[in-house]
């Protein structure tokens, strides 16, 4: 769908070769947890999840477990998730509570973090104060309806964390939308290489090649500071680049058929609203519409019935549009491919210290009229089938297990992603690298 991005001549980064050491050691997935994990703003939960005072979510990252949880209706508030007695853990999942109340010793805090009670506090003779028996405070944040959390006190504000990737995305209003489903496994792969599955578009001939009947764009990708992002390279429409013997291309059925088979194949990056103008457009436009017009009349009118339901489309500047691109990572490990009412997201995190295994979250977000989100459950589908996860999905998920398992070979120095299509994976490495305080990816030779 977002074509409209801008076709200019590429200059291509110099080539690197990233070490395999990230992928597969677990001396630097334990490094990790000290530099990386203790230093990011990283996705806890959707603010969507917390709707209530009481409500709360517990967020686990390796040995860290958070409790975020509204404490009034407009704050949110994150605490490490530890009973100040003994250390044992106060929450696990998600839940409604007036009280954290801790099931060794029956101690409990209040929403806002007090101790309202410990039992026989007299014993210590004083020495329990009201301020040294509080839940510790975590730094939270909030953008795009997400809670961010960082435990590292000295952190820089979540806004400047973002940088351009926040203000580039504020136009689609992710704050606006709602989960529409959300999925979740155990894969046998590093969370970096399920990340990097999602943050470039070159793979996209080799691994969906039923998704390029109609032609395969090149795809540009930028470097945004930490983050990335990266988008279709010029705007052929169908029967530009695959037209073959130049037969024409309907564009109408040709982008009905488009929009049909995302629905079937991905169930994300459009909607029903979407799907149905789409199934119009042969009714509604002559044949010999160009593709342009196509689109633009199928927006239009999705745009349209959609108003019609009590949902608005933002208003984004066509130009905008195709800047920001189609997809967007977010350092360390979340992945938002975004459109006008929807975005498909992604967030892997370590499974333990196992670097050969990662907690792989997809999740979709729509826009739906007020008051009409469903309520949402985050299934566990361990299978890789096609049942639980579309068949898109499972093209990539293939390609990530054998990836984890082909890194290890020792014919193989490292991964050397395109300089031009692939800057988000070498970006990647390179913020990676930073934080990790080892060498960034080297030129290759
Ligand atoms: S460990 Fe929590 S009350 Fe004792
Ligand atoms: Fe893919």
């Amino acid at each position: 769908m977002n074509v409209m991005a801008g076709a200019s001549r590429q200059i291509s980064d110099r080539p690197v070769v990233i070490g395999v050491e990230p992928y597969v050691s677990e001396a630097y997935a334990r490094a990790e947890n000290e530099k990386l994990w203790a230093k990011v703003w990283q996705v806890a939960c959707r603010e969507e999840e917390v709707p209530a005072v009481g409500d709360y979510v517990t967020y686990n990252i390796l040995d860290e477990s958070i409790i975020v949880a509204r404490v009034a209706t407009d704050r949110i508030a994150a605490y490490y998730n530890v009973c100040q007695h003994r250390g044992r853990r106060l929450t696990e999942g998600c839940g409604h509570t007036r009280r954290f109340v801790c099931r060794f010793h029956g101690w409990k805090w209040s929403l806002d973090g007090e101790n309202v009670d410990a039992l026989c506090r007299d014993e210590w003779e004083g020495a329990l104060t009201d301020e040294n028996l509080r839940l510790k405070q975590v730094p939270l944040g909030t953008w795009g309806g997400w809670v961010f959390d960082n435990v590292d006190a000295g952190a820089e504000p979540l806004a400047d964390y973002l940088g351009t990737a926040a203000k580039m995305l504020n136009p689609f209003e992710l704050d606006k939308m709602r989960y529409r489903w959300r999925q979740w496994l155990y894969f046998p792969s590093n969370w970096k290489i399920a990340i990097e599955a999602f943050v470039e578009g070159y793979h996209v001939l080799g691994t969906h090649p039923q998704l390029t009947k109609y032609g395969a764009s090149r795809t540009w990708s930028r470097a945004h500071g930490k983050h990335s992002n990266f988008g279709p390279a010029g705007s052929k429409g169908f029967g530009g680049a695959s037209g073959g013997a130049g037969e024409a291309v309907d564009a109408r059925l040709a982008l009905a058929e488009v929009i049909n088979q995302l629905w079937e194949e991905v169930n994300a990056t459009t909607t029903q609203t979407i799907v149905n103008a789409a199934k119009r457009l042969a009714d509604e436009l002559p044949p010999e519409t160009p593709f342009m017009q196509v689109q633009m009349h199928l927006m239009a009118s999705a745009m349209r019935d959609d108003a019609a339901r009590g949902v608005t489309w933002p208003k984004i500047d066509p130009a905008h549009f195709g800047e920001a691109g189609t997809v967007w990572h977010i350092f360390p490990n979340t992945v938002v491919i975004q459109g006008p009412a929807f975005a498909l997201c992604y967030r892997a995190r370590p499974h333990g210290y196992n670097p050969d295994s990662c907690i792989f979250e997809v999740y979709v977000l729509e826009r739906y009229p007020e008051g009409q989100a469903p309520k949402v459950e985050n299934l566990y589908k361990p299978d890789h089938n096609e049942e639980s996860w579309r068949r898109v999905l499972c093209q990539d998920f293939s390609n990530m297990g054998a990836v984890q398992e082909g890194i290890k070979s020792r014919g193989f120095a490292g991964p050397r992603p395109n300089p031009v299509q692939e800057r988000g994976v070498t970006n990647f490495h390179r913020v990676l690298a930073e934080y990790m305080g080892t060498g960034a990816p080297q030129p290759i030779g």
